[in-house]
């Protein structure tokens, strides 16, 4: 799976409907500290590097690090790293801004990471996150209890073979909750449509995708003080 998600990255669902919104919600980084958190190819920690922002880039999966490292190359630091444990090798207030894409519904409860982000940013540091919308997975997976996060299987065939990934669906409350819980305050949140690039490539999703919500986009922040 690591050496075909470039295969995904370029899929409209990504290039075409969560990206575009992710960057947008992005603010200005130059010359400021970011971590792409489960950064899997560098997708986000390229366009960092390209607007010249200082990057550690981190993942867990060291398939997914090495065809990061083939990409930006010694542009930015990248270190092997699960998002659910305590960064040690990061100290309090070191970040400016964490950018997490699509990584986050591997995870059962999000109050781990949040905490650990919130701990590494600087007061006023951003984070931005994107996440599957909780409407589209409640029905697309038929869900048995909306209320609960439950975790699934989402089949993945880029490699030519099919994969069952799992994940973790979580109802709305599970997405904001834990954010304020852990500090942070809610600046933005955006349920992207896609852009005309989109229809193109996948015309019939494209008219469905217009109406029914696909990806939530988030931008937090840490207080001042
Ligand atoms: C769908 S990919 C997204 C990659 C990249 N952020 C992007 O948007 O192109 C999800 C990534 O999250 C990573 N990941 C999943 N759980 C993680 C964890 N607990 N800690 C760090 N990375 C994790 C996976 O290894 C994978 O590279």
């Amino acid at each position: 799976m690591a050496q075909t998600y470039k295969t995904q990255e370029e899929d409209p669902y990504c290039a075409d409907l969560e990206f575009p919104a992710m960057t947008e919600l992005v603010p200005p980084i130059e010359g400021k500290r970011v971590l792409d958190a489960g950064c899997g190819h560098g997708r986000y920690a390229e366009w960092l590097i390209e607007r010249e922002a200082d990057v550690l880039a981190v993942d867990k999966n060291a398939e997914m690090l090495e065809q990061a490292r083939r990409r930006i190359g010694d542009r930015a630091k990248i270190r092997r790293a699960d998002i659910t444990e305590p960064l040690t090798f990061v100290d309090n207030s070191e970040f400016d801004g964490v950018i997490c894409g699509l990584s986050l519904h591997y995870v059962e409860d999000w109050r781990r990471p949040f905490r650990e982000f919130a701990r590494i940013l600087r007061p006023g540091g951003f984070l931005v996150f994107s996440a599957q919308h909780p409407v589209d997975e409640y029905v697309a997976f038929e869900a048995e209890n909306y209320f609960e996060i439950e975790q699934e299987r989402m089949t993945w065939s880029a490699s030519g073979e099919e994969i069952a990934v799992p994940f973790y669906r979580r109802p709305f409350s599970e997405v904001i909750n834990p954010l304020i819980e852990t500090g942070f305050q809610l600046d933005e949140l955006v349920e992207p449509k896609p852009k005309e690039s989109f229809k193109e490539k996948k015309p019939e999703s494209f008219e469905k995708r217009l109406k029914y919500p696909t990806f939530l986009c988030v931008r937090a922040s840490t207080s001042e003080r």
